[in-house]
């Protein structure tokens, strides 16, 4: 069922790091995004994969993670995620890249899921010091990076209370919890 997936789909953040995601299980996740809608059908999409400790560990201290958790700088070595793909925007095809690469990502994160595997889209990303890093071309804009590997945590989904605060948070047990919005609160007769 698809609303299995996508609930199972959460974003995880913590992972077993050394499970390994080899590269042809990347190249099957990409090819779920390639499979999906582009605006235009212009496909200004590229991807960069990752999945060993060094190019894992540059790519890692570019990322910020999960800004609402205050006191948690991101997950420590040992529980980091064993591969990312990077979601570059080619501009020689398109100035913009419109929804593409959050389509491009949900397909990508709900295949991870039905192999047993789990991640989290990282936006906030030091954009300038990555495309250094990875000496990625001007001509490429990075979008998102996506982490991957064997999730390690547990995440469950609230719904939003009468205060209406949408701030995720970790329990005691350090379980993490995710207030969604009810679904009567979405949808609007105008
Ligand atoms: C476009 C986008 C950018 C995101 N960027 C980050 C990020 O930079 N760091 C992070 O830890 N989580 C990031 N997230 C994950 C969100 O925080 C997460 O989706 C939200 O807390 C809800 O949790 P859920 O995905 O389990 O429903 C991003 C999500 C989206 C859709």
């Amino acid at each position: 069922m698809v609303r299995d997936l996508i609930l199972k789909n959460r974003s995880y953040r913590r992972f077993f790091q050394d499970e390994p995601v080899s590269l042809e299980t990347l190249r099957e996740l990409v090819d779920l995004a390639r499979i999906s809608p582009s605006a235009r059908n212009a496909q200004p999409l590229r991807f960069v994969f990752s999945n060993e400790p060094e190019k894992n560990a540059l790519i890692f201290k570019h990322l910020a993670w999960a800004g609402s958790l205050k006191d948690w700088p991101g997950p420590e070595e040992g529980e980091r995620p064993a591969a990312y793909i990077l979601i570059l925007g080619d501009r020689e095809i398109s100035p913009t890249f419109g929804s593409d690469h959050g389509i491009a990502s949900q397909s990508i994160l709900l295949g991870a899921v039905e192999k047993g595997l789990g991640g989290c889209i990282i936006g906030s990303i030091q954009r300038p010091g990555l495309q250094a890093a990875l000496k990625i071309p001007a001509r490429y804009e990075i979008l998102l990076c996506l982490a991957i590997g064997k999730p390690k945590e547990t995440v469950v989904l609230e719904t939003v209370g009468p205060d209406g605060n949408t701030t995720y948070y970790r329990d005691e047990a350090q379980v993490h919890h995710v207030p969604k919005r009810a679904l009567d609160d979405l949808i609007f007769d105008f």
